[in-house]
């Protein structure tokens, strides 16, 4: 038996929760949670949306899983998220994009991974006023992360089989920031010689990702052109609701989706749960639970394939409990 931090969040976040805990438990996965709530929920009565309650679990169970958080837009709290990622040095954001079968897109070869790196870039959160009408963000590029990010992704190419790494940049217009993460990707590169690698504007990158997705395999890139391009390979292969992600450090490492709260569809039971149930199946294969994560992606699939509930994001009618419901009967 294996304790995971578990993160409801808020927003949609407990009604996914709920319904991916319900799949894991219905197919033996030996896991004990230890429940950490989070977010907007919690700032009345602890005073912050990130208790340190919450690291202090995450570092002593070294795996957590968890829903989205919101964080309010132009004032207020540091996302909780960005605070999470950079306090526990959670420095590689991992996020695979391929097809899935039943999910009616432009594409059906979409098989690529995103490695975002998590802990700068202009997420430092270093802003200031200057005057009534002018405001400036800090962009933080160092060799240190950038280099330990691309490490992370050729690593990544050689042990999953893939072939080719593409840095993106925008380094013709930032020159030092943006180039000094080129200038890492490139050194790196030079230690495998097996896997291809390219260099791409991310202008140029979101242009070709619409028309041709299948050009793609690995992409490295700093945290703000990650967090959108991720966004954007969501889109091609059936939207935010089938987006998995994972936050992995040296030794600790955050399962979690790519999208947020959706405010928008709140206890209205439509939310999916795909996205986090992906992540928790790459958490189980992390633990070791090859076997239960193989048969609850079988289970995933089957549903999709038959198409018979699916949520309204994927063109379904079914509740979020329905697609649970279904999911757990073809485990
Ligand atoms: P969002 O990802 O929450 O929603 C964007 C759109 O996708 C909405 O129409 C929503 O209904 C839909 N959607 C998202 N997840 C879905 C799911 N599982 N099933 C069905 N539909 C789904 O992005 P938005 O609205 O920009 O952000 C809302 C809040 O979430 C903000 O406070 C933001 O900061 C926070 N956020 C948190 C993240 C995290 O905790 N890791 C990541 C991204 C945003």
């Amino acid at each position: 038996m294996k304790t995971v931090t578990l993160i409801p969040g808020d927003g949609i976040g407990p009604e996914i929760t709920q319904a991916v805990v319900e799949i894991l438990n219905a197919a033996g996965a030996e896991i004990e949670w230890d429940t950490q709530s989070a977010g907007a929920d919690v700032i009345e009565k602890e005073g912050t949306p990130l208790p340190k309650r919450v690291i202090e679990s995450i570092k002593r169970n070294k795996v957590a899983l968890k829903a989205p958080v919101t964080t309010p837009i132009g004032q207020g709290f540091r996302s909780v998220n960005v605070q999470l990622r950079k306090s526990l040095d959670l420095y590689a954001n991992l996020r695979p994009s391929k097809n899935i079968e039943g999910i009616k897109t432009r594409f059906d070869n979409v098989d690529l991974v995103i490695v975002r790196e998590n802990t700068e870039d202009l997420y430092a959160g270093i802003e200031r006023q200057i005057d009534e009408d002018t405001a400036e963000s800090i962009k933080i590029i160092t060799r240190k992360a950038s280099l330990r990010i691309a490490e992370f992704a050729f690593n990544y190419a050689v042990k999953n089989n893939r072939k080719t790494v593409h840095a993106v940049s925008k380094a013709n217009i930032c020159k030092l920031t943006d180039g000094l993460f080129l200038n890492c990707t490139k050194k790196t590169a030079e230690k495998y010689p097996q896997i291809e690698y390219k260099e791409i504007l991310v202008d140029n990158l979101c242009m070709q990702l619409v028309q041709n997705p299948e050009k793609f395999d690995v992409l490295v890139l700093p945290n703000l052109y990650g967090d959108i391009v991720s966004d954007l390979c969501a889109g091609l292969t059936g939207g935010l609701g089938i987006a998995q992600g994972a936050n992995i450090g040296d030794n600790i490492a955050v399962f979690e989706p790519v999208h947020g709260s959706a405010p928008d569809i709140k206890g209205q039971n439509k939310a999916n749960p795909t996205a986090l149930l992906l992540s928790a199946i790459e958490m189980l294969k992390y633990l070791g639970q090859s076997d239960t994560a193989k048969r609850i992606e079988t289970a995933l699939f089957k549903t999709i394939k038959e198409g018979k509930a699916l949520t309204n994001d994927l063109s379904g009618n079914a509740t979020t409990k329905e697609y649970t419901d279904t999911i757990i009967s073809n485990l």
